[in-house]
Protein backbone atom coordinates (compact mmCIF):
# COMPACT_ATOMS: atom_id res chain seq x y z
CA UNK A 1 0.00 0.00 0.00
CA UNK A 2 0.98 3.42 -0.16
CA UNK A 3 2.65 5.20 2.63
CA UNK A 4 0.96 6.63 5.28
CA UNK A 5 -0.37 10.11 5.68
CA UNK A 6 2.07 11.91 7.96
CA UNK A 7 1.20 11.32 12.13
CA UNK A 8 -0.18 8.00 11.71
CA UNK A 9 0.99 5.58 13.93
CA UNK A 10 3.63 3.18 11.37
CA UNK A 11 2.09 -0.01 11.55
CA UNK A 12 5.82 -1.90 12.34
CA UNK A 13 5.38 -0.08 15.68
CA UNK A 14 3.00 -2.30 16.93
CA UNK A 15 5.60 -5.10 16.78
CA UNK A 16 7.81 -2.41 18.58
CA UNK A 17 5.38 -2.29 21.48
CA UNK A 18 5.30 -5.88 22.15
CA UNK A 19 8.61 -6.15 22.05
CA UNK A 20 8.96 -3.40 24.34
CA UNK A 21 6.52 -4.93 26.42
CA UNK A 22 3.94 -1.63 26.15
CA UNK A 23 1.01 -2.34 25.83
CA UNK A 24 -1.35 -1.22 22.72
CA UNK A 25 -4.42 0.32 23.02
CA UNK A 26 -7.59 -0.73 20.27
CA UNK A 27 -11.17 0.20 20.08
CA UNK A 28 -13.88 0.25 18.00
CA UNK A 29 -15.52 3.71 17.11
CA UNK A 30 -18.30 4.00 14.10
CA UNK A 31 -18.41 7.96 13.76
CA UNK A 32 -16.63 10.73 13.50
CA UNK A 33 -17.19 11.87 17.01
CA UNK A 34 -15.82 8.71 18.54
CA UNK A 35 -12.96 8.49 16.33
CA UNK A 36 -11.74 11.99 17.41
CA UNK A 37 -12.50 10.90 21.11
CA UNK A 38 -10.25 7.91 20.40
CA UNK A 39 -7.53 10.21 19.09
CA UNK A 40 -7.63 12.78 21.39
CA UNK A 41 -6.92 9.64 24.00
CA UNK A 42 -4.18 8.25 22.30
CA UNK A 43 -5.52 5.19 21.24
CA UNK A 44 -3.72 3.02 18.81
CA UNK A 45 -5.76 1.40 16.43
CA UNK A 46 -9.63 2.08 16.32
CA UNK A 47 -11.71 -1.07 15.13
CA UNK A 48 -15.47 0.42 13.13
CA UNK A 49 -15.79 -3.36 13.89
CA UNK A 50 -19.36 -5.37 12.55
CA UNK A 51 -20.24 -4.88 16.11
CA UNK A 52 -22.01 -1.98 14.45
CA UNK A 53 -24.71 -4.49 13.53
CA UNK A 54 -25.02 -4.39 17.44
CA UNK A 55 -24.34 -1.04 19.20
CA UNK A 56 -25.61 1.29 16.24
CA UNK A 57 -27.82 -0.38 13.34
CA UNK A 58 -30.17 -1.88 16.22
CA UNK A 59 -29.87 -5.84 15.10
CA UNK A 60 -30.39 -7.58 18.01
CA UNK A 61 -27.61 -10.94 18.90
CA UNK A 62 -25.99 -11.00 15.20
CA UNK A 63 -23.27 -9.27 13.69
CA UNK A 64 -23.96 -10.86 10.19
CA UNK A 65 -26.96 -8.38 8.56
CA UNK A 66 -24.33 -5.95 8.79
CA UNK A 67 -23.33 -5.00 4.38
CA UNK A 68 -20.16 -4.14 2.90
CA UNK A 69 -21.97 -0.59 2.08
CA UNK A 70 -22.95 0.05 5.55
CA UNK A 71 -19.49 -0.68 7.20
CA UNK A 72 -17.96 1.37 4.22
CA UNK A 73 -19.62 4.24 5.48
CA UNK A 74 -18.96 3.92 8.64
CA UNK A 75 -15.34 3.41 8.07
CA UNK A 76 -15.10 6.25 5.72
CA UNK A 77 -16.68 8.70 8.30
CA UNK A 78 -14.19 6.72 10.86
CA UNK A 79 -11.27 7.36 8.88
CA UNK A 80 -11.96 10.87 8.10
CA UNK A 81 -11.53 11.96 12.10
CA UNK A 82 -8.78 9.68 13.39
CA UNK A 83 -5.28 10.92 12.08
CA UNK A 84 -2.78 8.90 14.39
CA UNK A 85 -4.78 5.90 14.95
CA UNK A 86 -4.87 2.89 12.68
CA UNK A 87 -8.03 2.38 11.52
CA UNK A 88 -9.31 -1.70 10.79
CA UNK A 89 -12.19 -1.80 8.91
CA UNK A 90 -13.84 -5.51 10.12
CA UNK A 91 -14.77 -7.14 7.12
CA UNK A 92 -18.44 -8.45 7.19
CA UNK A 93 -20.01 -11.37 7.02
CA UNK A 94 -20.72 -12.92 3.30
CA UNK A 95 -17.71 -10.54 2.25
CA UNK A 96 -14.50 -12.68 2.63
CA UNK A 97 -16.04 -16.74 2.74
CA UNK A 98 -16.75 -16.89 -1.13
CA UNK A 99 -13.15 -16.88 -2.41
CA UNK A 100 -9.91 -15.13 -2.31
CA UNK A 101 -10.71 -13.16 -5.08
CA UNK A 102 -14.15 -11.68 -3.80
CA UNK A 103 -12.49 -11.09 -0.11
CA UNK A 104 -9.11 -9.21 -1.74
CA UNK A 105 -12.12 -7.19 -3.71
CA UNK A 106 -13.85 -6.28 -0.69
CA UNK A 107 -10.48 -5.37 1.01
CA UNK A 108 -9.16 -3.04 -1.71
CA UNK A 109 -12.98 -1.32 -1.41
CA UNK A 110 -11.94 -0.53 2.49
CA UNK A 111 -8.80 0.88 1.83
CA UNK A 112 -10.01 2.64 -1.61
CA UNK A 113 -13.39 4.00 -0.90
CA UNK A 114 -13.29 4.03 3.13
CA UNK A 115 -9.92 4.82 3.58
CA UNK A 116 -8.68 2.40 6.24
CA UNK A 117 -5.06 1.58 6.71
CA UNK A 118 -5.79 -2.24 7.15
CA UNK A 119 -8.59 -4.67 7.62
CA UNK A 120 -9.73 -7.18 9.62
CA UNK A 121 -11.42 -10.81 9.24
CA UNK A 122 -12.62 -13.83 11.44
CA UNK A 123 -11.30 -17.30 11.74
CA UNK A 124 -8.38 -19.35 10.61
CA UNK A 125 -8.90 -22.47 8.65
CA UNK A 126 -10.23 -21.33 5.45
CA UNK A 127 -9.23 -17.61 6.46
CA UNK A 128 -5.93 -18.57 5.89
CA UNK A 129 -5.66 -18.32 2.11
CA UNK A 130 -7.94 -15.12 2.32
CA UNK A 131 -5.42 -13.65 4.57
CA UNK A 132 -2.68 -14.82 2.03
CA UNK A 133 -4.40 -13.17 -0.46
CA UNK A 134 -5.54 -9.72 0.61
CA UNK A 135 -1.61 -9.57 2.04
CA UNK A 136 -0.44 -10.14 -1.06
CA UNK A 137 -2.47 -7.16 -2.52
CA UNK A 138 -0.08 -5.08 -0.12
CA UNK A 139 -3.02 -5.16 2.16
CA UNK A 140 -2.52 -5.29 6.33
CA UNK A 141 -4.51 -8.00 7.95
CA UNK A 142 -5.60 -8.40 11.52
CA UNK A 143 -7.19 -12.07 12.37
CA UNK A 144 -9.20 -13.03 14.96
CA UNK A 145 -10.01 -16.06 16.72
CA UNK A 146 -11.32 -17.59 20.13
CA UNK A 147 -15.35 -16.35 20.20
CA UNK A 148 -16.04 -15.73 16.28
CA UNK A 149 -19.38 -13.61 16.42
CA UNK A 150 -19.84 -14.19 12.43
CA UNK A 151 -20.03 -17.80 13.20
CA UNK A 152 -21.79 -17.78 16.97
CA UNK A 153 -24.16 -20.07 15.45
CA UNK A 154 -21.30 -23.19 14.98
CA UNK A 155 -19.58 -21.93 17.61
CA UNK A 156 -22.86 -22.61 20.25
CA UNK A 157 -23.52 -19.17 20.91
CA UNK A 158 -21.50 -16.60 22.23
CA UNK A 159 -19.61 -18.84 24.56
CA UNK A 160 -16.16 -18.72 25.77
CA UNK A 161 -13.59 -20.79 23.32
CA UNK A 162 -10.65 -23.22 23.89
CA UNK A 163 -11.90 -24.25 27.35
CA UNK A 164 -10.38 -27.79 26.94
CA UNK A 165 -6.87 -28.91 26.04
CA UNK A 166 -7.90 -30.01 22.51
CA UNK A 167 -9.77 -26.32 21.71
CA UNK A 168 -7.08 -24.60 23.19
CA UNK A 169 -4.64 -26.24 21.18
CA UNK A 170 -6.52 -25.69 18.29
CA UNK A 171 -6.79 -21.98 19.06
CA UNK A 172 -3.22 -21.89 19.32
CA UNK A 173 -2.27 -23.76 15.69
CA UNK A 174 -4.78 -21.23 14.07
CA UNK A 175 -3.29 -17.92 15.84
CA UNK A 176 0.14 -19.35 14.56
CA UNK A 177 -1.19 -19.81 11.22
CA UNK A 178 -2.73 -16.16 10.88
CA UNK A 179 0.92 -14.92 12.30
CA UNK A 180 2.31 -17.09 9.22
CA UNK A 181 -0.30 -15.96 6.44
CA UNK A 182 0.79 -12.61 7.08
CA UNK A 183 -1.67 -11.13 9.76
CA UNK A 184 0.10 -7.93 11.67
CA UNK A 185 -1.82 -8.43 14.53
CA UNK A 186 -4.70 -11.34 15.94
CA UNK A 187 -7.65 -10.38 18.48
CA UNK A 188 -8.31 -13.09 20.94
CA UNK A 189 -11.92 -13.06 22.00
CA UNK A 190 -13.31 -14.99 24.92
CA UNK A 191 -10.43 -17.38 25.42
CA UNK A 192 -9.03 -18.46 28.98
CA UNK A 193 -6.09 -15.95 30.18
CA UNK A 194 -3.57 -18.77 30.26
CA UNK A 195 -4.15 -19.56 26.28
CA UNK A 196 -3.86 -16.16 25.65
CA UNK A 197 -0.83 -15.67 27.12
CA UNK A 198 0.44 -18.94 25.35
CA UNK A 199 -1.41 -17.88 22.27
CA UNK A 200 0.75 -14.06 22.71
CA UNK A 201 4.09 -15.69 24.02
CA UNK A 202 4.60 -17.47 20.76
CA UNK A 203 3.49 -15.03 18.25
CA UNK A 204 5.49 -12.74 16.71
CA UNK A 205 3.23 -10.21 15.90
CA UNK A 206 0.73 -8.62 18.95
CA UNK A 207 -2.21 -10.03 20.19
CA UNK A 208 -5.22 -7.75 21.23
CA UNK A 209 -7.14 -9.23 24.18
CA UNK A 210 -10.84 -8.64 24.56
CA UNK A 211 -12.02 -11.04 27.20
CA UNK A 212 -8.43 -13.15 27.34
CA UNK A 213 -6.71 -11.86 30.16
CA UNK A 214 -4.04 -9.52 31.10
CA UNK A 215 -0.96 -10.90 29.24
CA UNK A 216 -1.94 -10.12 25.47
CA UNK A 217 -0.27 -7.43 23.95
CA UNK A 218 -3.08 -5.18 24.02
CA UNK A 219 -6.73 -4.61 24.88
CA UNK A 220 -9.41 -3.69 22.95
CA UNK A 221 -13.44 -2.89 24.01
CA UNK A 222 -16.54 -2.28 22.02
CA UNK A 223 -16.91 1.66 22.30
CA UNK A 224 -20.67 1.59 23.75
CA UNK A 225 -19.84 -0.91 26.50
CA UNK A 226 -17.38 0.77 27.91
CA UNK A 227 -19.04 3.75 28.09
CA UNK A 228 -22.15 2.44 29.18
CA UNK A 229 -24.47 3.17 25.75
CA UNK A 230 -25.16 -0.74 26.14
CA UNK A 231 -28.18 -1.39 27.99
CA UNK A 232 -29.10 -4.69 29.51
CA UNK A 233 -26.93 -7.62 29.42
CA UNK A 234 -23.36 -7.01 29.17
CA UNK A 235 -20.22 -9.77 28.89
CA UNK A 236 -18.16 -10.55 32.03
CA UNK A 237 -14.98 -9.19 30.23
CA UNK A 238 -16.60 -5.73 29.59
CA UNK A 239 -15.70 -3.02 32.15
CA UNK A 240 -17.75 0.33 31.75
CA UNK A 241 -15.92 3.27 32.60
CA UNK A 242 -19.54 5.67 31.99
CA UNK A 243 -23.00 5.35 32.66
CA UNK A 244 -23.67 7.30 28.88
CA UNK A 245 -27.06 6.35 28.90
CA UNK A 246 -28.34 6.65 31.90
CA UNK A 247 -27.04 10.94 31.34
CA UNK A 248 -28.74 10.98 27.84
CA UNK A 249 -31.82 9.68 28.93
CA UNK A 250 -31.57 12.43 31.70
CA UNK A 251 -30.74 14.92 29.36
CA UNK A 252 -33.21 13.71 26.50
CA UNK A 253 -36.53 13.76 29.54
CA UNK A 254 -34.92 17.30 31.07
CA UNK A 255 -35.26 18.88 27.61
CA UNK A 256 -38.33 17.50 27.19
CA UNK A 257 -39.82 18.86 30.31
CA UNK A 258 -38.63 22.14 29.45
CA UNK A 259 -39.80 22.58 26.51
CA UNK A 260 -43.26 21.55 27.63
CA UNK A 261 -43.16 23.91 30.69
CA UNK A 262 -41.60 26.91 28.54
CA UNK A 263 -38.58 26.85 30.76
CA UNK A 264 -36.25 26.15 27.48
CA UNK A 265 -35.75 28.45 25.28
CA UNK A 266 -34.27 30.93 28.15
CA UNK A 267 -33.50 34.63 26.73
CA UNK A 268 -29.72 33.81 26.55
CA UNK A 269 -30.94 31.38 23.88
CA UNK A 270 -32.57 34.01 21.69
CA UNK A 271 -31.69 36.48 19.55
CA UNK A 272 -32.03 40.25 19.61
CA UNK A 273 -31.88 42.87 17.09
CA UNK A 274 -31.12 47.09 17.43
CA UNK A 275 -34.25 48.76 18.06
CA UNK A 276 -34.44 50.94 15.38
CA UNK A 277 -34.64 48.19 13.13
CA UNK A 278 -37.19 46.05 15.14
CA UNK A 279 -39.43 48.83 15.26
CA UNK A 280 -38.80 49.81 11.15
CA UNK A 281 -39.82 45.87 10.89
CA UNK A 282 -42.80 46.02 12.98
CA UNK A 283 -44.18 49.63 10.81
CA UNK A 284 -43.26 46.76 7.61
CA UNK A 285 -45.37 44.09 9.13
CA UNK A 286 -47.74 46.48 9.70
CA UNK A 287 -47.90 48.29 6.14
CA UNK A 288 -48.04 45.07 4.82
CA UNK A 289 -51.10 43.62 6.19
CA UNK A 290 -53.04 46.82 5.78
CA UNK A 291 -52.22 46.70 2.29
CA UNK A 292 -52.75 42.65 1.65
CA UNK A 293 -56.37 43.98 3.67
CA UNK A 294 -57.53 46.53 0.99
CA UNK A 295 -56.10 44.17 -1.45
CA UNK A 296 -58.69 41.55 -0.19
CA UNK A 297 -61.48 43.94 0.04
CA UNK A 298 -61.15 44.87 -3.66
CA UNK A 299 -60.87 41.48 -4.74
CA UNK A 300 -63.80 40.50 -2.87
CA UNK A 301 -66.03 43.11 -3.84
CA UNK A 302 -64.90 42.21 -7.80
CA UNK A 303 -65.89 38.69 -7.16
CA UNK A 304 -69.64 40.22 -6.22
CA UNK A 305 -69.52 41.98 -9.33
CA UNK A 306 -68.59 39.01 -11.50
CA UNK A 307 -70.98 36.87 -9.55
CA UNK A 308 -73.38 37.13 -11.95
CA UNK A 309 -71.55 36.82 -14.84
CA UNK A 310 -70.28 33.25 -15.76
CA UNK A 311 -66.78 32.11 -15.18
CA UNK A 312 -64.18 31.71 -18.09
CA UNK A 313 -63.71 28.13 -19.35
CA UNK A 314 -59.73 28.42 -17.80
CA UNK A 315 -60.09 29.60 -14.58
CA UNK A 316 -61.65 27.59 -11.42
CA UNK A 317 -64.82 29.01 -10.12
CA UNK A 318 -64.98 31.85 -7.94
CA UNK A 319 -63.96 30.94 -3.99
CA UNK A 320 -67.18 31.33 -2.06
CA UNK A 321 -66.73 33.74 0.09
CA UNK A 322 -68.30 34.83 3.91
CA UNK A 323 -66.83 38.43 3.73
CA UNK A 324 -69.43 41.05 3.36
O1 LIG B 1 -16.67 -6.15 15.70
C1 LIG B 1 -16.04 -5.89 16.73
O2 LIG B 1 -16.32 -4.90 17.42
C2 LIG B 1 -14.95 -6.78 17.10
C3 LIG B 1 -14.30 -6.57 18.43
C4 LIG B 1 -15.17 -7.08 19.49
C5 LIG B 1 -12.95 -7.16 18.48
O3 LIG B 1 -14.62 -7.65 16.36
Amino acid sequence: MSTPPPGKLALPKLAELKARGEKIVMVTAYDAPGARFAEDAGIDIVLVGDTAAMVVLGHEGTTVPVTMDEMLFLTRTVARAARRPIVVGDMPFGSYQVSDEAAVENAVRFVKEARADAVKLEGAGPSLSRVRAIVAAGIPVMGHVGLTPQSATMLGGFKTQGKTAEAAAELVEGALALDQAGCFSVVLEAVPAPVAAAITERLTVPTIGIGAGPDCDGQVLVYHDLLGLTEGHLPRFVKRYANLSREIRDALESYAADVRSGAFPEEQHTYEMPREELEAFERSIRRASRSSASAQATKSSSTETNATLPAPRSEPPPLKTSSP
